[in-house]
């Protein structure tokens, strides 16, 4: 059977598909990004897990190649480049390693929000839709913008970083060096930074209080706590969704989307993130925009977005 291998690298893990050419997965895999600083250990980890995969599949496979999403992904040249939430400094020659290492006719790269924003239209939410820009909320926030049906590259291969457009002068600190970027508030890292910093502000009993004391707050922790009531829990949502939506109705000026889709944990958060998201969008919207443009969740089971786009890279070089 022919297939695609697809591969979403995250901050901290990265999610392995083997794929066929109507969007099957037919086996995953899953090894840490950072667990490693050198990057030919991590090519060492995800070539034994290929492996292991492949050897768990009784279906015989006939791969045509690999490909990959990656923050700071350039699919122009098949690097990554000061990716602020890797481990691997400065510029890595991605495809140009895994070439030494695997056989395949075809090994293509692009940036993890853009491979989600393919897997959305080919298999997802946005299939038909030809204006839209795919948010991805995990470790960083990426977008994929598509315009007339393309997704952008851009001059140098790297457009479509909105996750560092600046939403507060002199705010927080972020991977990329600057401050108040929109990832340091919006992103599963950034809800942990807004409810340590909430919890410092005030004395409010909150569960969240105790939480700190005993284990590391996660985004996930601070979800099931605002769902259970905590008052503190729902407002890191909403001044995220504060930040979000705002933002959303800036990028909104720019292409004119019909329809936001967010990806990645925070988006898993659902109507708790969307809902107020969306009414801040509209009541920062221009006028001409207004009630015309949609915010979903990717409705691609498994968080496969990125992993099914990636491998669309595979089928996209063949065809050429
Ligand atoms: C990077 C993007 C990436 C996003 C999500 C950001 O920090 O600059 O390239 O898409 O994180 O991983
Ligand atoms: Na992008
Ligand atoms: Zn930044």
């Amino acid at each position: 059977k022919k297939v695609a291998i697809g591969i979403d690298i995250g901050g901290t893990n990265s999610a392995i598909g083997i794929v066929d050419e109507v969007g099957t997965v037919l086996t995953r895999g899953n090894i840490p990004t950072d667990r490693h600083s050198d990057i030919n250990l991590y090519i060492d980890d995800l070539a034994a897990e290929i492996e292991r995969i492949i050897a768990s599949t009784d279906v015989e496979l006939d791969i045509q190649g690999i490909g990959l999403g990656a923050p700071n992904g350039n699919y122009y040249n098949g690097t990554i480049e000061f990716a602020p939430n890797l481990r691997w400094k400065g510029v890595v020659e991605l495809t140009k390693l895994l070439s030494e290492r695997f056989n395949y006719p075809v090994i293509k790269l692009t940036n993890d929000a853009n491979a989600a924003a393919l897997g959305e239209s080919i298999y997802g939410c946005a299939k038909g839709l030809k204006n839209y820009i795919m948010i991805t909320l995990g470790t960083g926030l990426g977008s994929g913008v598509v315009i007339n049906g393309d997704l952008v590259y851009g001059h140098d291969g790297f457009a479509g970083e909105l996750g560092h457009v600046c939403v507060e002068n002199g705010g927080r600190e972020c991977g990329c060096g600057r401050l108040g970027c929109l990832e340091t508030y919006c992103s599963a890292t950034g809800l942990v930074r807004t409810a340590y910093e909430l919890l410092g502000k005030s004395n409010k009993p909150s569960v969240l209080r105790e939480v700190v004391n005993t284990e590391k707050l996660t985004s996930k922790l601070i979800y099931k706590y605002a769902i259970e009531g905590d008052a503190l829990a729902n407002e890191c949502f909403r001044f995220t969704a504060e930040k979000l939506g705002k933002a959303l109705a800036d990028f909104t000026t720019f292409s004119s989307p019909e329809a936001f889709i967010l990806f990645g944990g925070l988006a898993n958060a659902g109507d708790l993130l969307i809902k107020p998201t969306k009414e801040y969008m509209e009541a920062n919207m221009l006028e001409i925009f207004k009630n015309k443009v949609a915010i979903k969740p990717s409705e691609l089971p498994g968080a496969d977005a990125a992993v099914l786009g990636a491998s669309s890279l595979v089928w996209k070089e063949l065809s050429k």
